[in-house]
């Protein structure tokens, strides 16, 4: 079977884990710090906060802006449901609007059209490692006096359109490190941001609400235990010293997957570089078709598992799982092209080892199962 996800860890991870075991400090130790330095060093941050994952750093990162009981957040309904929930983890409505059906990011105009008085932050989301329009959201924020609050947990290594790293624009960025990840700690995130003030606040609720200058028991705010252990960002660290290696194995594997799917009658593949009309670069996560309107998915990716390759639908829309709609009364036709592009997104196997043999046999299969 080829897996769709497989990460990269060797020799130098085994002796990263295991210096920490030895040590005997495997949490609130010196690799915590040292992992944010070089993180946020890697993206163009001030500062980085280590956190136990990328949902629970957009839950710190949208308390540090301000966001409460009461407020919106207007954000994507083409994302990973945890972007949406983080919103209602603090009583706060998440409010979608459109995508763009190229980019497949939040449409700033759309999400401009969605700000009401309430609206307290914009959450865009770089899905599939594409950055959004942070220019276009920036000018959205300023006019009505919102924060901004990145998803970039599939977004490691993408640059925006003016060249600067996904990550370094100084509102706070959330980066995910779940296995199938550019980089991964098993489980863990980071928030990267320009504020030394937001750090410590994030630093202290991921901590139970302790400041750096108190005592073990002693607790100064409320908090929650969204540490990230010693070991890993041990494993973080030793996978920093290989990202650039391995982002560009994934863009290699991209670059096949293209040639092995080029002229498939209306398969629709992930945009280029700069296809916003910027110079916007993809930091590649996962390789995300959507079939044509024709096809069965279900039966396709049922025919590619016939054949040795898994595949996943990816994403659904968000504003239609059954939670969301029993809370908030969504309804199929709010946002169509999001539905439309959530209904034929197939995710295919997409890892930095994957070798030429293993693309051509996926791009063969397709090709095939779709010929039928
Ligand atoms: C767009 C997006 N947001 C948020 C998350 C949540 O990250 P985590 O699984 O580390 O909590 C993910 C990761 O799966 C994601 O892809």
């Amino acid at each position: 079977m080829i897996p769709l996800a497989q990460p990269v860890l060797g020799e130098a991870e085994e002796r990263a884990v295991l210096d920490v075991l030895r040590s005997g400090q495997l949490s609130l130790g010196p690799r915590v710090p040292a992992f944010e330095r070089a993180f946020a060093a890697r993206v163009g941050a001030g500062w980085g906060s280590a956190v136990s994952s990328g949902t629970a750093g957009l839950h710190l990162a949208l308390r540090a802006v301000g966001v409460e009981d009461g407020d919106e957040v207007v954000t994507s309904p083409f994302s990973f449901v945890a972007s949406a929930n983080a919103a209602i983890y603090e009583r706060a409505t998440p409010v979608f609007a459109d995508i763009d059906p190229v980019t497949l990011n939040l449409d700033p105009e759309a999400a401009g059209a969605a700000v009401t008085e309430r609206t307290k932050a914009l959450l865009p989301v770089h899905i599939f490692g594409y950055p959004a329009d942070m220019a276009a959201f920036e000018q959205i924020a300023d006019r009505h006096g919102l924060g901004i609050v990145e998803d970039a947990c599939e977004a490691l290594g993408a640059v925006y359109g003016d060249g600067i790293a996904v990550g370094g624009r100084g509102h706070p960025a959330v980066f995910g490190f779940y296995a199938n990840k550019q980089l991964t700690t098993g489980e863990g995130g980071m928030v990267t941001l320009g504020s030394e003030e937001l750090k410590a606040r994030i630093d202290s609720e991921r901590n139970q609400g302790r400041a750096p200058d108190m005592g073990w028991l002693d607790h100064d705010r409320l908090g929650f235990n969204y540490r990230l252990s010693d070991i890993a960002c041990a494993l973080g660290l030793a996978q920093l010293e290989r990202l650039d290696e391995m982002l560009a194995a994934r863009a290699r594997v991209a670059g096949l997957y293209r040639e092995a799917l080029a002229g498939v009658e209306d398969l629709g593949l992930p945009c280029t570089d700069g296809a916003d009309g910027g110079g916007a670069r993809r930091g590649w996560f996962v390789f995300v078709v959507q079939l044509p309107h024709r096809v069965d998915r279900d039966g396709t990716i049922r025919a590619l598992a016939a054949e040795g390759i898994q595949s996943k639908p990816y994403l659904p829309a968000i504003h239609l799982m059954g939670f969301y709609r029993e809370r908030f009364g969504h309804r199929e036709g709010e946002f169509p092209v999001c539905e439309d592009v959530a209904a034929r997104s197939v995710a295919l196997p997409f890892f930095p080892e994957m070798s030429d043999e293993q693309v051509a046999r996926v791009g063969e299969a397709l090709r095939g199962i779709l010929g039928r």
